[in-house]
C-alpha cells in the first residue's frame, strides 16, 4: 500500500495544493495556495479542516509568505512574516495544532534570524514539510497501539472525519482502523454523518469506500439505538484539542455519543497526537469553541430548509469531560482513564 494514498496537502514546485474538502465527494479537485492570506482563508472557509491538516496548512502558509519575501530587505522581510503569523493565527479558534504549527515555525525563524531572508524562507519550507512528514509518521505510531485495541470483528463508530483529509495522511481515528486492518482484523466502520458539515457523511464515507472498509452511514441521532441494541463494540473519534486533564474537544455532537457508551458500557477512544494535548489549560472549560455561520444549520450549500426568522445556534466543537474517556491514543501510547498527572507522565517519559 502507498505510505499516503490521499494527499490532502501537497507541495508542487513553488506552491501549496490542498483537497477542496468542501465539494467532496461530488468532486475532487486541488485548490492552489501562494500567501499566508489565501492560507488562512482556505482554512476559516473548511477547504481544509481537521486539526493536524490545519496545523500542516498553516505551517505552509507560513513558510509561502517567508518566499514572497525573500528578497525584500530584513525590515520588510520581519513586517511581513509577523502579518503572516497574525492573519494565520485568526484562522479557526479550537485546533490547537494551528496555534502548535505556527509556534514551531516562529521558533524555527527566531533561530535563523541572522541568515538572509531567503535562506530563512528554504529553512522555513523544509520545516513544513517535516511537520507534514513527521504527521503522517505519528499517525501511523497511533494506528498501531490502537489497532490492538480493537477486537477482530468490531464495529466501531466513529463521529467527523478523523482520516487522511483530516491530517497529513493515514489519519487519527481512521488511521487506528485502517491500521488495524492492515494487521488484518476485520473490522467494520459506522460513520454518523455528523450534521451540519457533514463531514462523516461525505468525507468519512468517501474515505472508507475508496479502501473497501465496510461502512455504514447513520445520521447523528441514531447512534444510541444502535448502542443500545448492541451494534457497537467501540468508539474511536479525533480531537481538536485536549486539555491538561484529558478533557477532550471534538466536532459537535462527540459529547453525546461519549455519554451514550458510558450508559452502555462500551469503550469510547480518542486519538490524540500530543501536538493536540494543550497542556497551558487545565480543563476543557478553557477551551475557545467556535462559532460559525448560521445558514450551516439553516440549510445545505444553496438551498435553506429552516423557517425564515429563526433564531440559530452553530457551535462546531463540544467537550468531553475526561471521566467518559476510556482511553487517549497517542504517538507514545495508550493513557487509560486520562488525568493530568497520566498525561504529564507520558510527556516526560522517553
Ligand atoms: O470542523 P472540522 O471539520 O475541522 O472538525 C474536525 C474534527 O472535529 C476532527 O475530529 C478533529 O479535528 C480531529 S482530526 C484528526
Amino acid at each position: 500500500m502507498s505510505e499516503n494514498k490521499i494527499e490532502t496537502l501537497r507541495w508542487v514546485e513553488d506552491h501549496l495544493e490542498m483537497i477542496d474538502q468542501r465539494i467532496l465527494p461530488a468532486d475532487f479537485q486541488y485548490i492552489s495556495y501562494n500567501s499566508a492570506l489565501s492560507v488562512a482563508d482556505g482554512i476559516r472557509s473548511m477547504v481544509v479542516r481537521g486539526a493536524p491538516a490545519i496545523g500542516c496548512a498553516a505551517a505552509y502558509g507560513v513558510a509561502l509568505e517567508a518566499l514572497n519575501f525573500q528578497d525584500a530587505s530584513v525590515d520588510e522581510f520581519s513586517k511581513g512574516m509577523e502579518q503572516a503569523f497574525k492573519i494565520l493565527l485568526q484562522s479557526r479558534p479550537t485546533a490547537i495544532n494551528l496555534f502548535w504549527a505556527i509556534d514551531r515555525m516562529r521558533s524555527k525563524m527566531n533561530e535563523n534570524i541572522s541568515l538572509t531572508p531567503k535562506k530563512i524562507a528554504n529553512t522555513l519550507l523544509s520545516e513544513a514539510h517535516e511537520i507534514l512528514n513527521e504527521d503522517i509518521e505519528i499517525n501511523r505510531k497511533m494506528g498501531s497501539f490502537g489497532a490492538e485495541l480493537l477486537p477482530d470483528g468490531a464495529r466501531v463508530l466513529t463521529h467527523c472525519n478523523a482520516g487522511a483529509l483530516a491530517t497529513a495522511g493515514h489519519g487519527t481515528a481512521l488511521g487506528v482502523i485502517r491500521s488495524a486492518v492492515e494487521a488484518g482484523k476485520k473490522i467494520s466502520v459506522i460513520a454518523g454523518e455528523t450534521r451540519p458539515f457533514l463531514q462523516g457523511a461525505r468525507l468519512t464515507a468517501w474515505e472508507m469506500v475508496q479502501e473497501d472498509i465496510p461502512i455504514t452511514l447513520i445520521s447523528d441521532n441514531m447512534s444510541g439505538h444502535l448502542m443500545s441494541c448492541g451494534e457497537i463494540d467501540a468508539i474511536i473519534v479525533g480531537t481538536d484539542r485536549v486539555a491538561g486533564n484529558g478533557d477532550v474537544a471534538n466536532k459537535i455532537g462527540t459529547y453525546m455519543v461519549a455519554v451514550l457508551s458510558k450508559r452502555h458500557n462500551i469503550p469510547f477512544y480518542v486519538a490524540c497526537p500530543l501536538s493536540t494535548i494543550d497542556r497551558s489549560i487545565s480543563s476543557g472549560s478553557d477551551i475557545p469553541i467556535e462559532e460559525r455561520p448560521i445558514d450551516e444549520v439553516t440549510g445545505y450549500r444553496d438551498y435553506q430548509w429552516a423557517a425564515e426568522g429563526v433564531s440559530v445556534r452553530n457551535p462546531a466543537f463540544d467537550v468531553t469531560p475526561a471521566d467518559l474517556v476510556t482511553g487517549l491514543i497517542t504517538e507514545k501510547g495508550v493513557i487509560f482513564s486520562p488525568t493530568t498527572e497520566k498525561i504529564n507522565n507520558l510527556f516526560n517519559s522517553n
